[in-house]
């Protein structure tokens, strides 16, 4: 299950999925939160110590997210061919939310007992209708039962995201 919490600029999408995060976690449901909101908190939401470095951000190395993503997908023979809604297809990675898999090992950290992700601060260029996806080349979970991915997303304007 993917759930996003979006809304306008200081409407709670942070706080809201940091305790929703920290509740679905402390029932022993495997949680992978993404912050994708353009200022980038949820680490220091879920209580991770704000004078420390947040993880690597997803949008800091595309080339090698996208390489990853790609996997052995025929269709994409290099990172430069996938933009940013590029679908997964056949031999592509799809993210597991098994923390020793090769892309949570290289960008996950685990604050308040959730694990998450970060895209990264965001430039002029990203924003507007780009919103996470010009970070993460579009990483899709694994479509299983047990998954709960949720994710904070504003946009520009400060209305309502359509990307996530
Ligand atoms: N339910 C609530 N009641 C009162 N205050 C709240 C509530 N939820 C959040 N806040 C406060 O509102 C402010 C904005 O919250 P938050 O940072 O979660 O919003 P946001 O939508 O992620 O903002 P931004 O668009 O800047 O990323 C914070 O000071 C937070 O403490
Ligand atoms: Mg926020």
């Amino acid at each position: 299950m993917r759930i996003a919490f979006v809304g306008k600029g200081g409407s709670g999408k942070t706080t809201t999925a940091a305790l929703f995060s920290r509740y679905t976690a402390g029932l022993g449901r495997p949680v992978l939160a993404v912050d994708a909101d353009i200022n980038q908190h949820l680490g220091v939401a879920l209580g991770a110590d704000p004078a420390a470095p947040p993880p690597r951000a997803l949008g800091g190395d595309l080339t090698w997210l996208k390489d990853h993503v790609r996997g052995e997908n025929p269709l994409l023979p290099s990172a430069d061919t996938m933009i940013k809604t590029t679908p997964p297809g056949p031999g592509s990675r799809m993210l597991s939310l098994d923390p020793s898999g090769e892309l949570l090992r290289r960008y996950s950290a685990v604050a308040g007992g959730v694990r998450y992700l970060v895209t990264g601060a965001f430039d002029e260029s990203d924003i507007g209708v780009s919103c996470y996806h010009s970070k993460t080349a579009s990483p899709r979970s694994r479509p299983a039962r047990w998954s709960c991915t949720s994710t904070t997303c504003s946009t520009a304007r400060g209305s309502t995201s359509r990307s996530t």
